[in-house]
C-alpha cells in the first residue's frame, strides 16, 4: 500500500463528500496529499479549502459537466431510487464525465444481488469508463449510529427490529470501505473489479442486540418483525412504498441466509484487518 498518492494522479472528485464514506474518503484522499474536490447540493456547506467544492445534484443535469470539468478520478455514489430513472441519470452523468476527460469511476455499490441491486448501474460504469472498480459494501456497522432509521430505534426504544431472524450478514465498517475506495483511487493501475467488502465475521441481528447490551450495559432487545410490519415502518420512516417493498425483501434473503459470507477483499486491498463491529461499536460508544 502506498504512503502518498501517486505523481501524476489529477483531480479526484468525491462525490457524496457530507455523507458516511464520502466525508471519509475525502479525508483519506486529501492526508495522501490527492488534488481533491468535493461534491454536493449544497456546495457552500464544505468547510475545506476554499475553490474545492462545487454543486452536484443528480435532480440538475445542468450541473454535471461543470462538476466534473478538469477532474481525472471520481468517487461515485449512485443516484438513489432503484428504477429506470436512476440508470439514466447515471447513464447521462458518465457520458457528460467521459466527455470532460474522467478516466476512472470507483463507485459505490452494495453486497445486494439480482434486480434489487440495479445491476444496470455498475454495467453503465463499466462500460463507459477505462478504468473502475465497484465496490460491494456489505450492510454498514454506521447503521447503528448516527441518523439511520436502525441507530434511531436502537437509541429511543432501546430495540433493533428486522425481519431477518438469525440470519447473518458480514457488517462492515465505512472507514473501511474509505480505505478500499481510497486504494482503488490512487493505483497506478486500475482495479477493473468488483470488490465484495464485507466485515470480518458475519453476525446476526439479535446478535448485535447482545453484543450492544454488553459494550453499552444498556438491555437492547431484539424484536422479530413480519414483512408487512417492517414495510409498515420503512414507509413511517419516510421510505416511498416501493423502496420500503424491496428493502423488506432485502430482509428476508438475509433471513434467508444469502448474505452469510465474508471476503478477504478489504485486508486484501488496504494491507489491514477490517474492523470488527465490537472493536467499532466499542469505539463508537466511548466517544459518545
Ligand atoms: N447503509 C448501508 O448499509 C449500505 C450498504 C451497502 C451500500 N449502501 C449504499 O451506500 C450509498 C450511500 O452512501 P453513504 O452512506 O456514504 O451516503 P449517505 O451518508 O447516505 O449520504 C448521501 C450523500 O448523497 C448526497 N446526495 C443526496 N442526494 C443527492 C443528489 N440529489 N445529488 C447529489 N448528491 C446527493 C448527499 O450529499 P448532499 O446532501 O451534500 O448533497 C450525501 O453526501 C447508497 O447508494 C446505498 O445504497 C449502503
Amino acid at each position: 500500500v502506498d504512503e502518498r498518492a501517486p505523481a501524476g494522479v489529477g483531480t479526484i472528485l468525491v462525490t457524496g463528500a457530507t455523507g458516511t464514506t464520502g466525508r471519509r474518503v475525502a479525508a483519506r484522499l486529501r492526508a495522501r496529499g490527492a488534488d481533491v474536490r468535493v461534491g454536493g447540493r449544497h456546495p457552500e456547506r464544505f468547510d475545506g479549502e476554499p475553490g474545492t467544492a462545487v454543486r452536484f445534484d443528480w435532480h440538475d443535469p445542468g450541473t454535471f459537466a461543470a462538476a466534473v470539468a478538469g477532474v481525472e478520478r471520481l468517487y461515485l455514489l449512485r443516484p438513489s431510487g432503484s428504477g429506470a430513472d436512476a440508470v439514466d441519470r447515471m447513464h447521462r452523468f458518465l457520458v457528460t464525465a467521459r466527455g470532460e476527460g474522467v478516466r476512472r469511476v470507483v463507485l459505490l455499490h452494495s453486497q445486494v444481488t439480482g434486480a434489487a441491486g440495479t445491476p444496470e448501474i455498475p454495467a453503465a460504469v463499466r462500460r463507459e469508463m477505462p478504468e473502475w472498480a465497484i465496490l460491494c459494501p456489505s450492510w454498514f456497522m454506521q447503521n447503528f449510529t448516527g441518523d439511520h432509521p436502525t441507530a434511531t430505534a436502537l437509541r429511543e426504544h432501546g430495540e433493533i427490529a428486522t425481519a431477518t431472524g438469525n440470519g447473518r450478514v458480514g457488517f462492515v465498517d465505512a472507514d473501511d470501505i474509505a480505505a478500499v475506495a481510497t486504494e482503488t483511487l490512487l493505483s497506478a493501475e486500475p482495479s477493473n473489479r468488483h470488490h465484495v467488502l464485507t466485515g470480518p465475521e458475519t453476525l446476526s441481528y439479535p446478535r448485535i442486540a447482545d453484543l450492544v447490551t454488553d459494550i453499552t450495559g444498556r438491555r437492547i432487545r431484539y424484536v422479530e418483525l413480519t414483512a408487512d410490519e417492517l414495510t409498515a415502518r420503512w414507509v413511517a420512516a419516510g421510505l416511498p412504498e416501493p423502496l420500503a417493498r424491496v428493502a423488506t425483501e432485502l430482509d428476508l434473503a438475509v433471513n434467508r441466509g444469502e448474505y452469510d459470507y465474508t471476503t478477504t477483499a478489504v485486508e486484501d486491498l488496504t494491507g489491514h484487518r477490517p474492523r470488527s463491529f465490537a472493536q467499532f461499536f466499542r469505539s463508537h460508544h466511548r466517544r459518545d
